[in-house]
């Protein structure tokens, strides 16, 4: 596992983005496996700048996102669909044919893991870690051998979103996610963490005890990881 640990957050979003853009200078047909949140704002937001500058392009890639809400259309403004047209798709030259979401294949979530395994698997799969340890929307006690299904979101986790909306109330409570086995057949995992709200769960993921307890402890197995973290987000973190 690689782990960065940069200043502030525009830092550790710039390390993302020069990651990503040269994969995809590499890989011009990747398929990217996509976060939503707050945390890959800024990242979304340099590649798409990257790519009107033509520096990179979407044009062949593919990209599968982590989650979404239970019961959103996609014209939601709290959608992950809306979110990631508003942050990335309509701001690069992406087919939009080419992205998907596991609740469009509702109600099989397992075609989900057919059509990422279809289309050849994740090359790149970019993830944010939830203050409870979960990622995408797998909250503790998901198995790891779990697949794309329906889930109940964790409290904490209507809490923390609690702020995108006008009240705690209109918080889902239900999400479709990628499962962590799905999550774990990415060739290439990046992790990235901001701020002091993460410092708990990041040195769980990385120095606990791999633990269904800690969805993120899951990336101790996986072999090609990188972290990217500023300095709030690693305080708790022993090996620097
Ligand atoms: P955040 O969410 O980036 O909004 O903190 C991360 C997550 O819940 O995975």
């Amino acid at each position: 596992m690689e782990i960065y640990i940069e200043d502030n957050y525009d830092a550790l979003s710039k390390r993302a983005v020069d990651i990503i853009a040269s994969f995809l200078k590499e890989k011009p047909t990747a398929v990217l496996g996509l976060p939503t949140g707050s945390t890959p704002q800024k990242t979304y937001e340099m590649l798409a700048k990257k790519c009107s500058r033509g520096e990179i392009s979407f044009k062949k890639v593919k990209t599968f996102n982590l989650d979404e809400y239970s019961g959103l259309s996609p014209a939601d403004r709290q959608s992950y669909h809306f979110f990631m047209n508003k942050n990335l798709f309509s701001k690069t030259d992406i087919d939009i044919k080419n992205t998907f979401f596991p609740i469009d294949f509702k109600p099989d979530f397992k075609k989900y893991d057919k059509k990422i395994k279809e289309l050849g698997g994740i090359d790149l799969q970019l993830l944010g870690i939830g203050r409870d340890g979960h990622i995408g929307f797998n909250e503790p006690g998901s198995k790891f051998s779990s697949k794309s299904r329906e889930i109940s979101l964790a409290k904490p986790t209507i809490e923390d979103n609690a702020r995108f909306f006008k009240s705690i109330k209109d918080v889902p409570i239900k999400a479709v996610t990628m499962g962590i086995d799905t999550i774990m057949g990415a060739k290439k995992i990046i992790l990235i963490a901001s701020g002091e709200k993460k410092n708990q769960a990041i040195f769980n993921a990385l120095e606990g005890k791999a633990s269904t307890k800690v969805p993120a402890s899951i990336i101790q197995r996986h072999k090609n990881v990188i972290v990217i973290l500023d300095k709030e987000a690693a305080r708790k973190l022993n090996k620097k």
